[in-house]
């Protein structure tokens, strides 16, 4: 499966994913990274897999025809949204109906939706005093954080979480995660019935 990851920022999730990608019986090929900033640290980190990046122009960002040209232009199949902080047009949503992933560091649909990203989350879940946060990987339809789950683990709070220490304990569950998650679209597996999303067993 030819993948093409979204990120904005520093790209942990995208390295993970190209970590993987390479390792050998990895049902997917990272094929594009494609990122809204110049100064996105995930540039740097597709630079070490040989990933081809693509800084979308304010065109590209907001509109669905330009986006979908890049993304006929290297044959992708399946998006990962790895920390990508733009919304990606309702054109692509369609095109690519449940084949885009998104990840999202608490467990949804708690403590989601516009504006709860980065730390805002995290702050958000320590702020409410729940015992237990997590990671979500979910399917994109056109809303913030609302397509259907794919997978969930939950990632505990400690009483004196600050937010950082927090984003750093669920960061390392969502590198595990997401990978699992992109494997499975991947090979087929993931069947989707209405809200929810069945894992196929291996044939
Ligand atoms: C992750 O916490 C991801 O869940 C969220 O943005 C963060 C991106 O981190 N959507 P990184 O850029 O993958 O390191």
């Amino acid at each position: 499966m030819r993948l093409a990851i979204f990120a904005s920022g520093g790209g942990s999730n995208a390295e993970a994913l190209m970590a993987m990608a390479i390792t050998r019986g990895t049902p997917y090929d990272v094929v594009l990274c494609i990122t809204n900033r110049t100064d996105a640290g995930v540039i740097e980190r597709a630079g070490r897999y040989d990933v081809p990046v693509e800084v979308l122009t304010a065109e590209q960002i907001a509109s669905g025809p330009a986006m979908l040209d890049v993304l006929k232009r290297y044959d992708v199949e399946a998006i990962a949204l790895a920390g990508y902080l733009k919304m990606i047009p309702v054109e692509v949503v369609q095109a690519f109906r449940h084949r885009i992933l998104n990840i999202h560091p608490a467990l949804l649909p708690s403590f989601g939706g516009h504006g709860m990203y980065g730390l805002n989350v995290h702050r958000a879940v320590v702020d409410s005093g729940v015992r237990w946060s997590g990671v979500t990987v979910h399917l994109v339809d056109e809303g913030y954080d609302t397509g259907p789950i794919v997978l969930q683990e939950v990632v505990p709070v400690e009483p004196d979480d600050s937010p950082e220490v927090l984003a750093a304990r669920v960061l390392r569950t969502e590198h595990m995660i997401y990978t699992t998650a992109v494997r499975l679209l991947a090979e087929g597996r993931l069947k989707v019935d209405g809200r929810k999303v069945r894992v196929l067993e291996r044939d």
